[in-house]
């Protein structure tokens, strides 16, 4: 069966979507058989992050109205065995029960090694049917209060839930900001939130750029290099995390952080 993975986050907008992709590469080019599912029914961010909007005939609530079969809306994303089930288009959210959502997430699970469910914002039923489906929640949250107050919102909830496992994922960090001392360290995010880290993954144009462009997986600068070491830790249960600040210690570091300053 296959180890299902929702991740999750209070506040909107911290990269949940972007996280979703980049650990479902990096788990694929491992050779890691991997699903991902857009949980925001109504909206489609993850194959557009992908850039396969345009490749989905079928979507999940076809696969639910027994209008295709499963096979049909999953696509493959080229050269790697990752797949995307779009979300919903057509249908309120409403309208897809948690239990049906849980059923299909089981009947899937013999066929994949991971499951990913990039979960909708907010705590509504959007939110119960996604973790309702898995055992392992990923919380994303940036170093700002709003969010990681947020977080600790979604991780009360999540504790209800029985999960397996729940770790946190500190995006859009700026190591140049964490030397100074002037942003939260994901260290003590991980503290206050009282849940380990699975990863820290830098403030990163680049990511951002791809994923406008619909090639969050072709990505190769500071964020892809932070979101692979998390997929190792997935994998290995291991925590190596990657760190922000290591460019900005030293002397050249210290030039590179007030380049960045001025920037
Ligand atoms: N590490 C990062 N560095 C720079 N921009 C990022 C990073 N992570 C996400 N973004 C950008 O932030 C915005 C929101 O990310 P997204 O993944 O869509 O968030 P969510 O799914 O939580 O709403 C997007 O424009 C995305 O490209
Ligand atoms: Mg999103």
């Amino acid at each position: 069966m296959s180890n299902n993975i929702v991740i999750t986050s209070g506040k909107g907008g911290v990269g949940k979507t972007t996280v979703t992709a980049g650990l479902g590469t990096a788990l694929a080019r491992r050779g890691v058989n991997t699903l991902l599912i857009d949980g925001d029914v109504g909206l489609n961010n993850l194959d557009v992050a992908l850039g396969v909007e345009n490749r989905a005939a079928y979507d999940m609530a076809d696969v639910m109205a027994g209008k295709c079969r499963v096979a049909q809306a999953i696509l493959q994303l080229p050269g790697m065995p990752l797949y995307i089930m779009p979300s919903a288009h057509a249908v309120d959210s409403g309208q897809i029960k948690a239990a049906d959502f849980r059923a299909l997430i089981g009947r899937l699970g013999g066929s994949f090694d991971y499951i990913l469910i990039d979960c909708p914002a907010g705590i509504e039923g959007g939110f119960h049917r996604a973790v309702s489906a898995c055992e392992y929640a990923v919380v994303v949250t940036t170093p700002h209060i709003s969010a990681v107050r947020d977080a600790d919102k979604v991780l009360t909830l999540l504790s209800g839930y029985g999960l397996r496992g729940i770790s946190l994922m500190v995006n859009r960090v700026r190591g140049d900001l964490l030397v100074r001392g002037e942003t939260l360290a994901p260290a003590d995010i991980s503290r206050i939130l009282r849940y380990p880290l699975l990863g820290i993954v830098p403030e990163d144009d680049e990511i951002s750029v791809y994923a406008q462009l619909g090639r969050v997986g072709a990505a190769e600068g500071a964020a892809k290099t932070a979101i692979d070491m998390a997929a190792a830790n997935i994998l290995t249960g291991e925590q190596r995390i990657y760190d922000p600040a290591r460019k900005y210690r030293g002397v050249l570091g210290a030039i590179r952080a007030g380049l960045r300053r001025r920037a």
